[in-house]
């Protein structure tokens, strides 16, 4: 069994597959990076059966629903999760055999009411229910988190193997995966003695404000598809998720242009931009309609006909869905394809059609 690790950042996705075999799971997905999922998938002729999150994720979009709409993947989370995209709901002590691979679901309630664990093999995938070694574990101050429930939690994983090493769903500051005896020893939040003693110790932190956060929470708890579905602070040490779009310096930058500023040029006759609608074909011929002369790609079958686009890497791009979202998506994947020119017109097509 692989169990690997795979974002570059705080917030961390896991990939679950049987050595032999090419279907495989993506744990807690980060949408900033599905494009990332997908080329690695592209790249090794894998095939995502499921996405699990550990919970409603509080301080990045999750990537759930863009990978299950681009894939057709199942959609895993806890029976609670408010997510009605969700497509396969599991409860305490849960097991089934996903892709050969034997995965029991734990409920481990606190940070959120829909929190799970997964013990695959050794491995003890705690989600934000506990953290590695002095990091702790996750706020319990957000809507749907009881310090209460998170106690609970705690004393559970206290009677779980102690040969299960821990794989939390974040991690600050670059600490290994080690077990949970050596958790027992180095986890603050696994030697507090009594409830009301950990109840103090967590009104101790002064955690602060995280107004945003509630508003990734419902960003998540409405299956959003967009990166930038909330705004997430650019500073956040929760997790380096922006919710804008990224900075250049950072090598990451997709730039908008304003239905506006489209329009001015068509009216100038400028024809610089090479224009690439992501929206699915029929979309094209709805009510929005389409940019005359755009070439259309769909989201999900631009990782294996991006090809098709070779020609134009050195030309600007404008990529075009119906809010920006997908374009979005698109376009992310693209600079990390060597398209260095590629922008995204901002609000999609719905702004186009509200001016024009
Ligand atoms: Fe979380």
């Amino acid at each position: 069994m692989i169990l690997q690790q795979l974002n570059p950042i705080a917030c961390k996705t896991y990939l679950l597959k049987k050595e032999d075999q090419t279907d495989i799971i993506l744990i807690d997905p980060v949408i900033t990076y599905v494009p990332d999922y997908i080329n690695m998938m592209e790249e090794n002729g894998w095939k995502l059966t499921y996405v699990i999150d550990t919970h409603t994720h509080a301080d990045h979009i999750s990537g759930g629903r863009l990978l299950k709409d681009l894939t057709g993947c199942d959609y895993v989370m806890h029976e609670k999760a408010p997510a009605q995209c969700v497509t396969m709901r599991i409860s305490n002590g849960s097991e089934m055999e996903l892709n050969g691979i034997k995965v029991k679901f734990y409920e481990t309630f606190g940070h959120t009411m829909d929190s799970v664990s997964l013990v695959v093999g050794d491995a003890l995938l705690t989600g934000d229910a506990l953290f590695l070694d002095e990091g702790g574990a996750a706020r319990d101050d957000l809507p749907g988190g009881s310090p209460a429930e998170h106690w609970k939690t705690l004393q559970f994983y206290k009677t779980l193997s102690e040969k299960l090493v821990v794989f939390p769903a974040h991690d600050y500051h670059e600490r290994k995966p080690s077990s949970l005896k050596i958790q027992k020893e180095s986890n603050p939040h696994l030697k507090v003695k009594s409830e009301t003693e950990f109840i103090h110790y967590l009104d101790s932190m002064q955690l602060g404000a995280a107004e945003w956060m509630k508003d990734v929470l419902k960003a998540n708890y409405k299956c959003a598809r967009e990166g930038d579905a909330a705004w997430i602070p650019k500073d956040n040490k929760a997790c380096e998720i922006k919710g804008q779009s990224k900075n250049e310096e950072e090598g990451m930058l997709v730039p908008h242009i304003t239905a506006n500023e489209l329009i001015e040029k068509q009216k100038q006759g400028d024809s610089s931009f090479f224009l690439l609608d992501v929206r699915e074909p029929v979309e094209l011929r709805e009510e929005l309609g389409h940019i005359e002369g755009i070439t259309n790609i769909p989201l999900g079958s631009l990782p294996i006909r991006i090809h098709e686009l070779d020609a134009k890497k050195e030309q600007p791009i404008l990529v075009v869905c119906r809010s920006g979202a997908r374009a979005e998506v698109a376009a992310g994947f693209m600079r990390k394809n060597g398209f260095n020119k590629v922008q995204v017109l901002k609000g999609g097509m719905l702004e186009y059609r509200r001016i024009r």
